[in-house]
């Protein structure tokens, strides 16, 4: 069969990791999706940066939307990032034109998710993202594949590797809050404005896309209750150790009586738990099935190798054939939630 064509745009931590993995497991992806996988066209601000990869093969484009439109492209690959702007245009240009597309923006999906599913839905095409929530774990396909067969009771977890570091070596270290975040960002964790990361809104876009699959709900960020790790202090970290707990960015979506409740904020664990166990850069997702019972996943939630490591497992689905719903259903069946408003505690 033919060769599948990407069109790649935003070759930063992601985008330059997912070209690696392409030119590196060529043979393995192409016998995996029983056809060639090829990038055709890239796109990026400045051309002249250094990228710590070989590509001259692929078509330079300057302009995102060209990738997105070109005629020798079957998937466009957005990593550029943003809950609006060129990653937002592009991926409806791309959709117009008879493209599926392949994302880890997860910002652009809390806020827009539903609008660009009935979009892809309309025209016969596909949005697929799973390195938008939690890096490398599987939990899209975890949720809207393997856990087809259940109502989903909760789910919670630490979604955002940076405060999960910070808080981490913190107390492991004894490092003040500057330099650890320093280390953050040298390892590739950090969104473009890392004030997502600490302010809790990054790891808010992930809940509010896993509610939407969880509970057939329609995307509701803004009603997550969000309060970030920025006045977490190092007292607070060492009075938490002298108790035996840890303090982790948690978290929770819940369907109750009175609405669907999302809540993220700093919480206890008790260190000796699995979620006070956590390590670094490492996310942690728990879904409760009623079919199934409790499922944990753990795995590397940022960087370059185990978010391009989700990207391509998109990319050889499409390959493959596999046409799933976005949400795990039609965009048209999500039911608008009401939001149960809580305290944060
Ligand atoms: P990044 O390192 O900042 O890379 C962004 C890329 O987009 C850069 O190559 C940049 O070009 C390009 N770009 C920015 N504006 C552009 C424009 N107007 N036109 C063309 N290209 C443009 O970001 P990243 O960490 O790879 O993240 C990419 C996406 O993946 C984001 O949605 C992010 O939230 C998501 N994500 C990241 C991680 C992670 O661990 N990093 C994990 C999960 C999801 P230049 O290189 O020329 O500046
Ligand atoms: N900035 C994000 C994090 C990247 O630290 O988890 C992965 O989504």
């Amino acid at each position: 069969s033919s060769p599948l064509r990407l069109g790649i745009a935003g070759l930063g931590t992601v985008g330059i990791g997912v070209v690696k993995i392409v030119q590196k497991h060529a043979d393995l992806l192409g016998k995996r999706s029983g056809r060639e996988i090829t990038i055709t066209a890239v796109s990026a601000r400045d051309q002249r940066k250094n990228r710590d990869a070989d590509l001259s093969s692929y078509r330079w484009e300057s302009d995102p939307m060209a990738v997105a439109t070109a005629d020798d492209v079957d998937v466009y690959v957005e990593l550029i990032g943003g809950d609006s702007g060129i990653a937002k245009d592009s991926i409806e240009a791309a959709l117009r034109s008879g493209k599926d597309v392949i994302t880890a923006n997860k910002a652009l999906l809390a806020t827009h998710g539903q609008e660009l599913a009935e979009l892809s839905e309309s025209l016969g095409r596909l949005i697929r993202f799973e390195a938008a929530v939690a890096g490398g774990i599987p939990i899209i396909k975890a949720m809207t594949e393997a856990m087809a067969g259940n109502s989903v009771n909760r789910v919670m977890g630490v979604m955002n590797g940076t405060c999960n570091y910070i808080l981490t070596r913190m107390e492991s270290a004894g490092l003040p809050y500057e330099a650890v975040f320093e280390e953050a960002r040298q390892l590739g964790y950090l969104e473009a404005d890392p004030t997502l990361d600490v302010g809790g809104i990054d790891a808010s876009h992930k809940l509010a896309i896993l509610s939407s699959i969880a509970f057939g709900t329609q995307v509701n960020f803004n009603a997550v209750e969000i309060e970030g790790i920025e006045r977490v202090s190092i007292d607070d970290i060492r009075r938490a150790a002298d108790m035996g707990y840890r303090i982790k960015l948690l978290g929770v979506a819940q369907m109750t009586a009175r609405g669907l409740e999302q809540r993220m904020s700093p919480c206890l664990v008790p260190a000796d738990s699995p979620l006070g166990q956590l390590a670094g850069g490492t996310n942690m997702v728990v879904v409760e099935g009623d079919s199934v019972g409790q499922i944990v996943l753990r795995g590397a939630g940022a960087g370059e190798g185990p978010t391009a490591s989700a990207v391509i497992s998109d990319i050889v689905d499409v390959a493959r054939g596999v046409r799933l719903p976005m949400f795990g259903q039609p965009a048209g069946t999500l039911t608008p939630a009401k939001a149960a408003r809580t305290a944060v505690p």
